[in-house]
């Protein structure tokens, strides 16, 4: 069209810049051009933690901030829960297609096959103390995986690319599970291939001496739910470092352990895990009032509030809320919920949230499940690590397929020191001159 574009100008030269515009946006690069002399550098956008920057085109999640719409390729995020399996979702999000039903025979079976992990990666584990916390046994292990893969480093393999995805689909609730089990000085469990997704995570975690663990179908099922509602959520901090770290060719269990890493901050995925530390520091239902005007004045967050993306309430908050009920018609009701929904009825009705438009998130009763489920706090993290490392490869591989992509490496605004000159031995060197 053409109007596609916009006019910038430059008061400090009165120049003009006609900029084109790409799917309605500016090109960074763009404004390069604008200069106020031949030894200038050119314009830069200057975005700190890139509140407004697009770092890539990607076909994989939409987001709609504002309304609180969440699709996997197309898909809304309310009919995935409800209609389809985890792994029928991590191949959605790693093809772009829903499988048939011979396609997902096939993945299940795959995925089946590489539950076990080399025998090696169990003296990993058993080297951590037994305290450690999970995450980083998990994030550890995971980088450990590309020493047993070292074809993984060929990235520019499609099919070398979909060997080690299946491997760390197929993987990571092995790696999880021995986590869990090593802290509690329990045998590891071996994986049984005909048991579902969650069935098999489950008997992995909580087998004690009998043959087989029985899970409870609704609670496999409700993980099910859970993988699926936090498979992927476009470019957030940890699939923003997946795609960095892949972006210089290192291989994906590098990359995945560099985004387990980023996952693991309180600010991020390790927030379900200081909402139940939250929860526990409020108490009581009758200590909501108080706790609130804590945070009012500014001392400390409400943990599993907020986003970055979400101006509205997080659409899979409600889902894992509806969850929450059918979990606890099975598990018995985690008091902390009564808690946890005082705590949303104040704040949604708290100025103070309100104008900063601040609504329960993903973290906000995900927790509480998972407690409710057996899990202690520190295995939180992981259980949401587990599902998401399906959406950090859909956008690794999305990545190094886009022609536009070469590895990442931003700019800065320079403000430190201008050029000055060391005079004299530096000290470090006269000391050692007199010794
Ligand atoms: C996830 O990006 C993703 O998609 C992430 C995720 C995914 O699926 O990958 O959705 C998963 O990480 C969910 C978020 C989990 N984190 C938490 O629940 C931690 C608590 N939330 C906050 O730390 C915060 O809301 C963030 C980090 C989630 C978002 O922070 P932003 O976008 O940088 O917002 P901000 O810090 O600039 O806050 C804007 C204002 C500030 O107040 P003022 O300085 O304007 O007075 O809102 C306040 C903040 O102090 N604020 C909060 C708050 N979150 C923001 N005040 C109290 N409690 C909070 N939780």
């Amino acid at each position: 069209m053409a109007n596609d574009k916009v006019t910038l100008t430059d008061h400090r030269t009165q120049k003009s810049y006609e900029l084109p515009l790409n799917d309605g946006h500016i090109r960074a690069a763009d404004l390069r051009q604008i200069k106020t002399g031949p030894d200038d550098f050119g314009m830069m956008s200057y975005d700190p933690a890139f509140m407004n920057t697009a770092s890539c085109k990607s076909a994989v999640t939409y987001l709609d901030g504002e309304n609180g719409i969440l699709r996997y390729r197309g898909y809304p995020i309310e009919e995935l829960a409800e209609n389809c399996t985890f792994l029928e979702v991590a191949y959605l999000l790693l093809n772009g297609e829903l499988p048939s039903q011979n396609e997902l025979k096939d993945w299940v079976e795959q995925v089946s096959q590489h539950r076990l992990v080399h025998e090696n990666l169990k003296k990993f584990i058993d080297g951590f103390h037994y305290d450690a916390h999970p995450m980083g046994i998990l994030t550890s292990t995971v980088a450990a995986l590309s020493t047993f893969y070292p074809e993984a480093h060929n990235i520019k393999d499609k099919l070398n690319r979909k060997q080690q995805i299946l491997r760390l689909v197929a993987k990571m609730p092995t790696i999880a599970a021995y986590a869990f089990r090593h802290s509690l000085g329990l045998p590891y469990v071996f994986p049984e291939n005909d048991l579902s997704y969650t069935e098999n995570f489950m008997h992995m975690l909580w087998k004690r001496t009998e043959p087989r663990y029985q899970s409870n179908p609704v609670l496999a099922r409700a993980l099910d739910v859970l993988f699926i509602l936090h498979a992927d959520h476009e470019q957030n901090a940890s699939t923003s470092v997946m795609r960095a770290v892949g972006s210089s060719h290192a291989d994906p269990y590098a990359a995945t352990a560099a985004a387990c890493a980023a996952l693991s901050g309180p600010l991020h995925g390790g927030a379900n895990e200081e909402v139940l530390v939250m929860l526990a520091q409020i108490g009581s239902v009758d200590n909501v009032k108080d706790y609130v005007k804590h945070i009012k004045e500014g001392k400390g967050k409400l943990m599993g509030f907020g986003h970055r993306v979400y101006k509205n309430y997080d659409p899979r908050a409600r889902i894992i809320k509806r969850t929450a009920e059918e979990v606890f018609k099975v598990t018995g009701r985690n008091p902390k919920l009564d808690i946890a929904l005082e705590l949303e009825k104040i704040a949604l009705e708290d100025e103070y949230f309100v104008k900063r438009k601040l609504y329960p998130n993903v973290d906000f009763y995900s927790g509480i499940i998972y407690q409710a489920m057996g899990f202690k706090p520190e295995m939180f993290t992981v259980l949401f690590a587990i599902p998401r490392v399906a959406g950090w490869l859909a956008q690794w591989q999305e990545m190094l397929e886009d022609p536009e992509q070469k590895i990442a490496r931003p700019r800065q605004i320079y403000i430190g020191k201008e050029l000055r000159h060391v005079t004299g031995k530096s000290a470090g060197l006269r000391a050692v001159a007199s010794d």
